[in-house]
């Protein structure tokens, strides 16, 4: 083959796969989130794993803290100034990368307390008013659309995520959570965050 001939063949190759190159963990704006977030986006101690999120779940967060409305003190201290500047089309970009990454399960949860926060997830707590989880979040806790996957979420962050929407601090506009979060008491929170760490 030519010198020209190889050329093309090459850049041809490089062409089909520069846009997942730009995306690899390497690329800058992936570091700046992997900073917090822990590498492949994993999740790093109050930071919450990203890996295996829903892409518009994601999308919607962004927006929630670019307009003040998610307002919990760790998204006012951490995430306003984190997206302040981040243009639509990167967090667009930014959320079906990390929605790509396999999410590996917390398993930090408390193992004694998993099978009460299975059986609430699936059928709630009638009696007392506690919806089931499973209709929205879907069987394995997968979630769907702008409904976040729980699954394998860590206990930490499942746990202070409830407490906070019953203490009143907001995140999504229209968002079910907080009636949901107060009919919840903290052994039920204990019991559904424990569970939720080890599904997969
Ligand atoms: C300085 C640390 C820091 C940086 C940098 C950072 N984050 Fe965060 N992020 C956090 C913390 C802490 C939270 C948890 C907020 C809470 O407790 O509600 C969070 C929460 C989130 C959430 C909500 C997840 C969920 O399950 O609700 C999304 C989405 C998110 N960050 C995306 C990003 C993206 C995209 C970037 C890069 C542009 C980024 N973050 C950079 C610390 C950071
Ligand atoms: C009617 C639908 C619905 C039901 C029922 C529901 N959720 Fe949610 N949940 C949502 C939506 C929508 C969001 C996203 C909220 C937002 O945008 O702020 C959410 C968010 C969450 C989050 C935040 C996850 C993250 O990554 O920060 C947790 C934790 C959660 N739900 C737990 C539960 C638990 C536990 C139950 C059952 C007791 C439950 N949900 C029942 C719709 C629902």
């Amino acid at each position: 083959m030519s010198g020209v001939g190889w050329k093309i063949v090459i850049l041809a190759i490089v062409g089909a796969i520069g846009p997942a190159l730009a995306w690899d963990g390497g690329d800058v704006r992936v570091r700046n989130c992997n900073w917090c977030h822990g590498t492949g986006g994993q999740g790093y101690t109050v930071a919450p794993r990203l890996a295996g999120q829903r892409s518009q779940y994601i999308e919607s967060q962004i927006r929630s803290f670019r307009e003040h409305t998610r307002d919990n003190p760790f998204s006012k201290q951490y995430m306003w100034g984190a997206v302040a500047a981040l243009a639509p089309k990167d967090a667009r970009d930014l959320a079906s990368y990390f929605a790509s990454l396999p999410p590996r399960p917390a398993n930090d949860g408390d193992t004694n307390l998993a099978a009460r926060g299975r059986t609430i997830y699936l059928e709630g707590i009638p009696e007392a008013n506690v919806a089931s989880c499973y209709a929205c979040h879907g069987p394995n806790a997968e979630g769907v659309r702008e409904i976040p996957r729980l699954a394998g979420l860590s206990y930490g962050y499942l746990k202070t995520r409830l407490e906070q929407w019953g203490q009143g601090y907001h995140s999504g506009m229209g968002t079910p959570m907080p009636v949901v979060a107060r009919s919840l008491g903290p052994s039920e929170v204990e019991s559904l965050a424990s569970y939720l760490s080890f599904v997969r």
